[in-house]
């Protein structure tokens, strides 16, 4: 019989990566994944394009749960996901990252005792005014089996207690920026659209709850930005979140370009073109690296601390970038390959 994996997704990150890995537990043999979209991230532009362009299946359920408060958000998540796990009874429930549907996922599961696999497990910023931080603990401490993007996260889940079914796997999403440039090289017209050219402009993102809950943390975003839009220009895809709070603030820094949210092919083409990028997204910084774009982190602290060391990315907060080097621990881009054979012989 095959082995039964009920994956859920939620957000636009969690698109690109599963869809790696469902690809990886398709082509392995022997695994049936049901993949369930809480329906946090909903539109065409921050879900569907995803499906299509990767070709992840469309879900076997959409539990259409957006637009409320956390707590909600989080609590109606776990009263259906908790129904859909009970029909579906799964050897494994696969969550991703640090979302709200992370963490529904997660706990849903573990009170089923279904065992849980955590991709992207151990990253940190230590900082718990942050919804994703408590996301991941909690998700990595209800967790039987923790995929480890990196041997720092390893690290920071053995200092919270945590060994067991731990495994150093490598960063799935630096699997599909692998297998993108290519296509989008041939497929992406986003730069003649937008008409630039390599290297003459810097790609920005902003959507973090820290610096969107509050108007003048945003405002001040917004003025660094500025600053940076009057040395060269900037082309921003903006967040639903975000846009809704530029047009009642009334504010877009200079030189900016604003512009509908990306599908991943041309979101990858920009990025990798660009001279830098200036985000608060965690998926984006690691992302700028991929591609080997510097990036300034919108943010106080970050996950993606490797990065940081590695210098190639730097806090806003900071004055200039650590000397410069290679990251080697994200793996080789078959990372997704080695969650479908721990998923099938875990290993603890
Ligand atoms: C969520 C994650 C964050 C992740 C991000 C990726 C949590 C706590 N946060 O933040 O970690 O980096 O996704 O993008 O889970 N909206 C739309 N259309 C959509 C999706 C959202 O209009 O398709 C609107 C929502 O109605 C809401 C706002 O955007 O008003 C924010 O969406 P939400 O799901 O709360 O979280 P994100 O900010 O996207």
């Amino acid at each position: 019989m095959a082995l039964k994996v009920l994956t859920v997704v939620g957000v636009r990150p969690q698109f690109i990566k599963a869809a790696a890995v469902s690809r990886a537990l398709r082509e392995h043999g022997g695994i049936q994944e049901i993949l369930v979209h809480t329906g946090q991230h909903f539109d065409q532009a921050m879900s569907g394009v995803f499906f299509e362009e990767l070709e992840l299946p469309s879900p076997a359920y959409n539990l259409e749960v957006n637009s409320v408060s956390h707590g909600a958000m989080t609590g109606r998540m776990l009263e259906k996901l908790e129904g859909v796990m009970m029909r579906e009874r799964p050897d494994w429930v696969l969550v991703y990252g640090d979302t709200n549907s992370t963490v529904a996922g997660a706990l849903a599961a573990a009170k089923l005792h279904i065992p849980v696999a955590h991709v992207e497990a151990g990253t940190r910023s230590y900082n718990r005014r942050m919804a994703e931080e408590i996301n991941r603990v909690v998700a990595d401490h209800v967790s039987s089996l923790l995929l480890c993007p990196t041997q720092t996260a390893v690290t920071n889940l053995a200092r919270e207690g945590i060994t067991a079914g731990v495994h150093h796997v490598g960063d799935v999403m630096y699997d599909v920026a692998k297998a993108a440039v290519a296509k989008a090289e041939a497929r992406s017209r986003i730069l003649e659209e937008l008409q630039l050219s390599r290297g003459t402009y810097a790609v920005a993102t902003v959507h973090r709850a820290e610096n969107t809950d509050d108007p003048e943390r945003f405002a001040r975003v917004m003025a660094w930005l500025s600053q940076q839009g009057e040395r060269s220009p900037i082309v921003m895809p903006v967040h639903p979140r975000t846009r809704k709070l530029m047009d009642s603030l009334g504010l877009v820094p200079k030189g900016t370009r604003l512009i509908e949210p990306l599908g991943y092919l041309d979101m990858a083409w920009l990025t990798h073109n660009a001279a830098a990028v200036f985000t608060d997204s965690g998926g984006l910084q690691k992302e700028a690296y991929f591609h080997r774009v510097p990036c300034v982190t919108l943010r106080n602290d970050t996950e993606c601390v490797e990065t940081i060391e590695a210098g190639w990315n730097r806090l806003w907060t900071v004055a200039d970038y650590q000397p410069r080097q290679e990251i080697t621990d994200i793996g080789d881009g078959s990372s997704s390959r080695k969650v479908a054979e721990l998923l099938v012989a875990p290993d603890f």
